[in-house]
């Protein structure tokens, strides 16, 4: 171990799970061991190497966690989206540890991808990113709560999509089945539903969307059911919603899941002052009485039960 002590404020550090830290790569940031409540150490410099074997060590050792500067907490989150595996899948990180870190990389890579029309690449970062998020929602009876209680307030497109990603993911998961595909899929939708959006933000009112995001995904090559549930969105179950006013079953099963994530979301997110999840359920029930199929609202409240 490499040794500078460190005395600062304890907001220059973030604590991080071992877990998804080891890589090939050189290490982009350094890596501090805490030594006493006001001490650290430094463990790994910048541009120095750390292995799986490193962190058995400090496993070993009994050590659970590092802390980086909290200002390299972006590259943190890029390190371990591409190990995000091991972190979702190690049982020694609490399960809100796991998700914190899952919600952090999904949202820092819906900001990159949404930041203009999303690539194949983008969409294939996408794709990798939610398989581990379902692999997590299905091994895991607690991972949507933790998930849950990461939503918060969606200032951006990227964090909305997160959130409505989560959301569809966890109905699906009790609506359609507990298959990863079928999660997968609604991963998808939840994350793209808006992506028809970019390029529009100034726009108040904008039913097109939905046709220009089903579009867009449709040249992308994304699956059918996806695009289908960025077009079918804004649809509502009594038919009185956008762009074609559809009824009933006459938008798709996956376009009426995102639809009442991305209603829920939109009222959880914009309530001033904010409202907690029980009084955003309440709200929707007012405010969208006969949008959403009574089914799939009784599948939404085992959510948050
Ligand atoms: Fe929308
Ligand atoms: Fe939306």
């Amino acid at each position: 171990m490499t040794g500078t002590a460190t005395s600062a404020t304890v907001e220059i550090y973030t604590s991080v799970p071992l877990a998804g830290l080891a890589g090939a790569d050189l290490l982009p940031f350094p890596l501090f061991l805490k030594t006493s409540p006001n001490t650290w150490v430094l463990y790994r410099d910048r541009n120095s190497h750390v292995g799986e074997e490193h962190l058995r060590r400090m496993t070993v050792e009994g050590v659970r966690e590092l802390h980086i500067h909290t200002v390299d907490h972006s590259a943190y989150l890029k390190r371990i989206e591409i190990s995000l595996r091991e972190l979702l899948t190690d049982r020694r990180v609490p399960i809100e540890r796991r998700v914190e870190g899952l919600h952090g990389v999904a949202v820092q890579m819906a900001s990159e991808i949404l930041q203009d029309k999303p690539s194949a690449e983008g969409v294939e970062r996408a794709q990798r990113l939610l398989v581990n998020t379902s692999t997590l929602v299905l091994r895991e009876p607690k991972a949507f709560k933790a998930m849950r209680v990461m939503l918060g307030a969606s200032a951006s497109l990227g964090q909305h999509s997160v959130s409505v990603a989560f959301l569809s993911m966890g109905l699906a998961r009790h609506t359609l089945s507990a298959d990863p595909s079928h999660l997968l899929t609604a991963g998808l939708a939840g994350l793209f539903h808006d992506v028809g959006r970019i390029g529009y933000e100034s726009l108040e009112h904008d039913p097109e969307h939905c046709q220009r995001g089903s579009d867009l995904l449709r040249k992308l090559g994304i699956p059918e059911s996806v695009c289908d549930a960025a077009m079918g969105h804004h649809e509502r179950w009594d038919g009185s919603g956008l762009p074609r006013a559809l009824q009933g079953n006459a938008n798709p099963e996956l376009a009426r899941i995102v639809s009442l994530a991305d209603a829920y979301e939109t009222i959880y997110s914009g309530q001033e002052p904010r409202v907690t999840v029980y009084e955003a359920m309440r709200i929707l029930a007012q405010a969208y009485r006969g949008c959403f199929e009574p089914a799939l609202i009784a599948n939404f409240l085992k959510l948050f039960h």
